[in-house]
């Protein structure tokens, strides 16, 4: 097809597609994304989400944590991918201390939509009211539950949640809370594998994992761990997919199809 009239046809993913990927049993993919480069070939590849996260604190950045990262550094970061994609859905992080409110969250939710053109914007922990209230205003929300970077100080370091039962338990309810206040998506970070496909049967909404075994809905990486560019200790359940790849959009490419196929994340990648 003409280039031109391919562009000119292809239209941003919506949340309705995601939820009918859902329902057809359509894995869903999504990787982090920064700038427009790397924006631009992803939304080629045809990945179908991608999620500017405040992982961009560590990654971009070079801080210990994802907590330095600014509501003006995410805007800056969501513009840049959204002047490339034509195709993919696209999410912001809400960035640490930026929903302390409902108020504060729509003012910052806004400047991710409006100047950053992203369609949903994402925040950590069960906070229904914040969520609530967004979703109100008109302003799609992915809730986050599991593993929560911004809470690191309060954990005391990166590992896997909702091992013992009440705990899992706690999740569980926190998922169908944040579905009820109007999530459209929800991240599961660094959760046995059982209780994320526990929870994934249990919601209507599409779930997203990540370290969170082969069950969910769809897969998000962090785009510079999948390419093994990262500047700490990769992630045991990410996987160096440049390591059988000739470039980096194959690596991408590999990445794509090895989740649409439910081949990643293996045992070996998933608690
Ligand atoms: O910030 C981020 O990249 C994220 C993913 C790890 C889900 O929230």
């Amino acid at each position: 097809m003409n280039p031109a009239t391919y562009d000119s046809i292809v239209k941003p993913l919506t949340v309705n597609d995601l939820a009918a990927m859902k329902l057809r049993g359509e894995k869903i993919s999504c990787l982090t994304a920064y700038d427009a480069s790397f924006s631009a070939l992803i939304d080629k590849v045809g990945v179908d989400m991608m999620l500017v996260g405040d992982s961009l604190g560590m990654v971009i950045q070079g801080h210990d944590t994802t907590l330095p990262a600014t509501i003006n550094d995410m805007v800056y970061h969501t513009r840049c991918v959204s002047n490339a994609r034509r195709r993919a859905f696209i999410i912001a992080d809400l960035p640490f201390m930026s929903y302390t409110t409902p108020a504060a969250a729509a003012k910052n939710a806004a400047k991710l939509m409006q100047i950053g053109g992203v369609q949903m914007v994402k925040l950590e922990g069960p906070r229904v009211e914040i969520v609530s209230f967004l979703v109100d205003q008109g302003i799609p929300v992915c809730g986050h539950l599991g593993l929560l970077p911004q809470c690191i100080n309060q954990l005391g370091s990166y590992k896997v949640q909702g091992k013992e039962p009440a705990d899992a338990a706690k999740i569980i309810a926190d998922a169908h809370q944040l579905q009820q206040a109007g999530a459209g998506l929800l991240v599961l970070e660094c959760v046995p594998a059982v209780l994320a496909r526990e929870i994934s049967a249990q919601l209507g909404i599409p779930v997203i994992g990540i370290g969170a075994g082969v069950d969910c809905d769809g897969q998000v990486l962090v785009l510079y761990d999948m390419l093994d560019i990262g500047i700490g200790k990769r992630p045991r359940f990410s996987r160096n997919f440049m390591q059988d790849a000739a470039s980096i959009e194959a690596a991408i490419h590999a990445y794509h199809q090895a989740v649409k196929q439910s081949q990643f994340p293996s045992a070996e990648h998933s608690f």
